[in-house]
């Protein structure tokens, strides 16, 4: 759409050819965490969208989920919740695997961090597959918790477009370039 923060957010995302892999074209949010004015208009774009939804969790996926989930849960005054790879957490977890193109990975989260009908927000900075934010919406769904939307910065043009995953709505602000 046609809010004009978009395209300063997008042009403050450094792309880095063959990472970490070649053939992968490297979407890189810490140019844009570097930049206090991409940096701040995306989390408020989020905030704008999520402060009356009566959301109580930010499920924030690791590493890059961490990033702009907590500004998003302080501003909107809902906790945040960490979904965690494998053996990170020290606590009782629940697990959830997912396949990836090789091989499968996983997620983890607190068992109690999240009670039965909350209203929860999944946030991370990239979909790609879509794979890695189904496996956070089963995890918030497991422990009876209300999936409003799920939010990233980047999305793929076909994904952007459907605006659905998993049957959750999916917002993103930007596609690679
Ligand atoms: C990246 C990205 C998402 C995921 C998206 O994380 O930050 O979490 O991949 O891919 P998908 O939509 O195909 O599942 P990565 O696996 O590189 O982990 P990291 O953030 O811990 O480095």
């Amino acid at each position: 759409h046609g809010d004009p923060r978009l395209r300063g957010i997008s042009e403050a995302i450094r792309v880095v050819p063959d990472f970490p892999k070649p053939g992968i074209m490297f979407q890189d949010i810490t140019t844009l965490l570097l930049d206090r004015k991409a940096f701040k208009d995306s989390v408020d774009i989020f905030v704008d969208r999520y402060r009356d939804m009566n959301i109580s969790v930010v499920a924030g996926v690791e590493a890059r989920g961490f990033m702009f989930g907590p500004p998003i849960a302080l501003a909107i005054g809902a906790k945040f919740v960490p979904l965690r790879k494998p053996k990170k957490l020290p606590g009782e977890v629940i697990s959830e695997n997912y396949v990836l193109e090789y091989g499968t990975d996983c997620l983890e989260m607190h068992v109690g961090a999240v009670q039965p009908g909350e209203r929860a927000l999944v946030i991370d900075d990239l979909v790609a597959t879509g794979g890695t934010l189904s496996a956070a919406i089963n995890l918030l769904e497991r422990v009876g918790a209300d999936v409003v939307e799920c939010a990233c910065v980047i999305g793929l043009p076909k994904i952007k477009e459907e605006r659905r995953l998993n049957g959750k709505p999916l917002y993103i602000l930007v596609e690679p370039r």
